[in-house]
């Protein structure tokens, strides 16, 4: 990489100590003060301290960048990237942010090419991200143009240091990280890899869509177990996530992962105490086409189901023959970004992409599924924004009971102790 640009070290810029005193943390660990999901300045130090800092961000799959010269367009946090396989078949990725005017240059979601220019004035650069041409470098007939020392090498774009796991792209302002591996943890590694076993994968198709709440409402969304038991018409009606399933809720020893693991029985929940407690429970609702739950068995995973969140902007689902991969984008304190990647692998034959497909109808943002979590998304949104100052609660189960009950907020309160220290809030 030679005198590629390294990316400013922002994680160390300290804090406005001042402008900090403004917020106080609740006491109580069970309380989650409502300003983290709509203050403009808690947003900004998020981009320093999280995205920015000392983690791994996914930024997309490998096989969306499958030959020499292609590109996605991709976000560090907010920052705008460029992941592309260079001319040696590495994938690397840099700011989408031309070093002259700064302009976010590539605006194709995703393509191919030898190099990039920006539109502004044509700068060139290559597919590592160095800087190869600019237009009327000497100038017209020996007048104007660039200062004689002008340092090409000084003027590459950002690059961002990138490691991959079994076909996921993982990004990082800095160097010096450790391996994805150690950040992910023994267990939760384990989880990621029946999601994405290391075969060659196959892409069914990505889908962006913008929500309207804060971005770690997401993260949230995914670790709240109790929730799933209850909102999701189609999870409890059909069995695919009923609180009386065996389930085990794994986090890292951080706090900041977690994994839900689940194990849908055969059949479909009955009338009983349990299924009594569940407002969204309609034991008389049919399916048109029921193939859409069915089971191929595919790995020795005795779950159905595991759902990891991988701070600070991944979602990884499993679901029966459903796979996905989300990158959450924040754009500031109340909206984000859903980039959701749906695959399979690459030696599925047809009929197992096509269940694979239809099976997908449970995600995106019409999906079955889907669309009931970025209503409620957007109503705590709504809440935070317009209601009375109020903190959220998060009490249920305690956080040294074994791990396999749904009914608890363990994971969130694990998330947000990590949240503050990375924060110093
Ligand atoms: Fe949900």
């Amino acid at each position: 990489m030679g005198n590629m640009t390294q990316f400013p070290d922002r994680s160390k810029v300290a804090p406005d100590a001042e402008r900090l005193k403004d917020y106080t943390w609740p006491e109580d660990p069970h309380h989650v003060p409502e300003w983290i999901y709509t203050d403009e300045y808690i947003a900004e130090l998020e981009q320093q301290r999280i995205f920015q800092g000392r983690t791994w961000n996914y930024a997309g799959l490998e096989v969306e960048v499958p030959e020499v010269g292609s590109f996605i367009r991709s976000y560090l946090g907010s920052m705008p990237i460029i992941v592309v396989r260079d001319e040696e078949g590495v994938i690397r990725a840099f700011e989408n942010r031309c070093a002259h005017r700064g302009a976010e240059f590539c605006r194709s979601y995703r393509g191919k090419a030898e190099s990039f220019t920006c539109p502004y004035h044509q700068w060139n650069y290559g597919l590592d991200g160095s800087l190869q041409s600019v237009p009327f470098r000497r100038g017209v007939k020996g007048k104007g143009g660039m200062p004689k020392d002008f340092d090409m090498g000084a003027n590459s774009l950002r690059r961002l240091n990138v490691t991959t796991r079994n076909g996921a792209i993982f990004v990082s302002a800095h160097d010096d990280m450790e391996p994805f591996e150690d950040y992910l943890g023994p267990q939760m590694l384990e989880q990621f890899d029946t999601a994405m076993d290391g075969r060659p994968l196959r892409l069914l198709g990505v889908h962006r869509n913008i929500l309207e709440g804060n971005w770690k409402l997401y993260q949230e969304n995914l670790k709240d177990t109790y929730h799933a038991t209850l909102l999701h018409t189609y999870l409890t009606t059909f069995g695919l996530f009923v609180a009386s399933n065996e389930t085990f809720v794994i986090t890292d020893e951080a706090g900041r992962h977690s994994a839900t693991c689940n194990r849908r029985p055969e059949g479909r929940p009955e009338n009983d105490e349990t299924t009594a407690e569940i407002g969204s429970f309609h034991s008389a609702m049919q399916l048109e086409d029921p193939s859409v739950l069915n089971i191929v068995k595919e790995s020795d995973s005795p779950w159905t189901s595991n759902a990891l969140t991988i701070w600070p902007n991944m979602i990884l689902i499993r679901q029966t023959n459903i796979f996905s991969a989300r990158q959450i984008v924040p754009m500031g304190p109340d909206k984000f970004m859903l980039i959701w990647a749906s695959y399979g692998y690459a030696d599925d034959d047809e009929a197992m992409q096509e269940h694979r497909l239809k099976q997908n109808n449970i995600f995106g943002p019409g999906g079955f599924i889907g669309i009931d979590d970025n209503e409620v998304i957007k109503f705590v949104s709504d809440g935070a924004l317009r209601g009375s100052e109020r903190d959220g609660v998060i009490p249920l189960g305690k956080d040294d009971e074994p791990d396999d009950t749904v009914i608890t907020d363990r994971a969130l309160r694990g998330m947000y102790a990590w949240y503050r220290k990375e924060m110093g809030l």
